[in-house]
C-alpha cells in the first residue's frame, strides 16, 4: 500500500461500504455498496444529478459520507484528508497553470512534495501520453485534447493507486473524444492502476470500462461487464439509458421447462427463463432494436421466433450505417427497429404495413414490477414528440417552398 507521497507500483482495490450522503434537504446517495478490484477500469454511468461527482468527491476525501466507509487497498481512509489518500483526480476543467510550461505543470506536484527526480518523472509521464515533444510549450499553445493529456500526465505522474476521472473528455469534440477513449484505456492497461471513470456517455463507458455501474437517483441499478449490461438489462432504466430498448408489458400466459410466454396485446411472446428475472404475474419484457427484423409480409414463425404486427411505419431515419424505423403496432405501441444499410434505400417506407420478428434468445425480462410503473416507457413518449416536431418542421418547410 503506497503512502500518499509515494509511487504506487500497482492499483488498489476501492471499497465503498454502506455509503449514504445527505446534503441539507437532499439525499444525493441513497445507499452505495461497491467494490472495484485493483487494476480495473471501472465506469460509473448515469444521468446528470444522479450522484456521480458526489461519489468521486467522497472517494477523494472532498466530502464526508453521512454514513459508511471508504476503503482503499483494504485500509479505511474515511477519516483521512484528501492529500493523505493515494488518489488523484482529473476533472473536466483541466486547471493547468497557464504561466508554466507543460513540463513544469506535470512536475509541479512532485516538486512541491519534494520527490526525487521530478523532471525525469515528468518526462516519463509525458511520454506515456505521447506529449514529451511538446514539453516546453505553454498550455494555451496546445489543443483541447493535448491539454487533456497534460492533465492526465499530471495525475499519472503521482502514480496514484487510484485515479478518479470526472467526465475528463467532456470538452472534446466527438472524434477526439473517441481517440482519447482508446488512448486512456491503453494507458490504464500499461500502468495497471485502478481507474474510476465517471461519465454520462454510455458509448464511452462501454468502450473503455471492464465494468460499468449504471447509477440512477443515488443508487446503482445494475453493474457488470458492458456486454452483459447491454444484452441483459435488468431494469427499464438500464434498458433505456444504455442504448435503446423495446419494452412490452403483459401477463405470463404460459410456462415451459425453459421459457415463459407473455401475452402482449393478444400475441404470445416467448422469453427464455434464463433471460427473464420474473416468471409469473405481470412482467415487462424487451428486445433491442437491432435484434428486430422488419417484414413487409406476415413472417412465418416457429418456436424460436417471436413476431408482432401488422403495424405502420411512422418514421424512417437514415443515420448512415443504419436506418431507424419507428413502427406503430396497434395495442402494443411504438417499436423501434434498426437495420444495417446493406443495400440501397430503405426496406420499408413511411406508411407501409410491416411486421417485426426476433429470435426468442434475444429477448429479456426485467425485474421491475410493471404494476409500479407506467405502461409505456417515457422514452417512447420523447421519441413520439421528436417525430411530431420533425414532421411539423417538414410540413412548414414544404409549405414555405410551395
Ligand atoms: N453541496 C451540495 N449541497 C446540496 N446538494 C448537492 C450538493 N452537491 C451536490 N448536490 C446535489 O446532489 C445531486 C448529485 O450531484 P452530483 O454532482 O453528484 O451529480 P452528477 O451525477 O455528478 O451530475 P452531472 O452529470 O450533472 O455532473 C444533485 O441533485 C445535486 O444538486
Ligand atoms: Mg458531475
Amino acid at each position: 500500500m503506497a503512502a500518499a507521497s509515494g509511487f504506487a507500483e500497482s492499483g488498489a482495490d476501492l471499497d465503498l461500504v454502506g455509503i449514504q450522503k445527505r446534503f441539507p434537504g437532499f439525499t444525493a446517495i441513497e445507499h452505495l455498496d461497491l467494490t472495484i478490484p485493483a487494476g480495473s477500469f471501472f465506469a460509473l454511468l448515469g444521468p446528470s444529478g444522479c450522484g456521480k461527482t458526489t461519489t468521486l468527491r467522497l472517494v477523494a476525501g472532498l466530502e464526508d459520507p453521512t454514513t459508511g466507509q471508504v476503503l482503499i487497498g483494504g485500509k479505511d481512509v474515511t477519516k483521512l484528508r484528501p492529500f493523505e489518500r493515494p488518489v488523484n483526480t482529473v476533472f473536466q476543467s483541466y486547471a493547468l497553470f497557464p504561466h508554466m510550461t507543460v513540463l513544469e505543470n506535470v512536475a509541479f506536484g512532485l516538486r512541491r512534495r519534494k520527490i526525487a527526480d521530478p523532471i525525469d518523472k515528468a518526462h516519463e509521464a509525458l511520454r506515456l501520453v505521447e506529449l514529451d515533444h511538446l514539453a516546453t510549450r505553454k498550455p494555451q499553445q496546445l489543443s483541447g485534447g493535448q491539454q487533456q493529456r497534460v492533465a492526465l500526465a499530471r495525475a499519472l505522474v503521482n502514480r496514484p493507486a487510484l485515479l478518479l476521472l470526472d467526465e475528463p473528455l467532456g470538452a472534446l469534440d466527438l472524434k477526439l473524444r473517441r481517440q482519447m477513449q482508446i488512448e486512456l484505456k491503453s494507458i490504464q492497461e500499461s500502468v495497471g492502476l485502478t481507474f474510476l471513470h465517471v461519465t454520462h456517455d454510455q458509448e464511452e463507458a462501454m468502450t473503455m470500462a471492464d465494468t460499468v455501474a449504471v447509477m440512477n437517483k443515488g443508487r446503482i441499478e445494475q453493474m457488470g461487464a458492458p456486454e452483459v449490461l447491454y444484452e441483459l438489462p435488468r431494469t427499464a432504466f438500464v434498458a433505456n439509458f444504455l442504448g435503446q430498448s423495446n419494452l412490452f408489458t403483459g401477463p405470463v400466459a404460459g410456462t415451459t421447462a425453459d421459457a415463459i410466454s407473455v401475452d402482449v396485446a393478444g400475441v404470445k411472446v416467448v422469453v427464455p427463463k434464463s433471460r427473464a428475472a420474473r416468471h409469473t404475474g405481470t412482467v415487462t419484457i424487451g428486445v433491442r432494436p437491432e435484434k428486430l427484423a422488419l417484414h413487409t409480409e406476415k413472417p412465418a414463425t416457429d418456436a424460436s421466433t417471436n413476431a408482432l404486427g401488422p403495424g405502420r411505419v411512422i418514421d424512417v431515419s437514415f443515420t448512415g450505417v443504419s436506418t431507424q424505423y419507428l413502427v406503430d403496432i396497434p395495442g402494443v405501441g411504438n417499436v423501434t427497429v434498426f437495420t444495417q444499410n446493406m443495400g440501397f434505400g430503405p426496406t420499408a417506407h413511411e406508411g407501409a404495413e410491416v411486421w417485426v420478428s426476433w429470435h426468442v434468445e434475444h429477448g429479456f425480462g426485467l425485474e421491475d414490477d410493471p404494476d409500479a410503473e407506467p405502461r409505456f416507457s417515457p422514452d417512447a413518449d420523447t421519441q413520439m414528440l421528436a417525430v411530431q416536431t420533425k414532421n411539423e418542421l417538414q410540413s412548414e418547410l414544404e409549405a414555405e417552398e410551395a
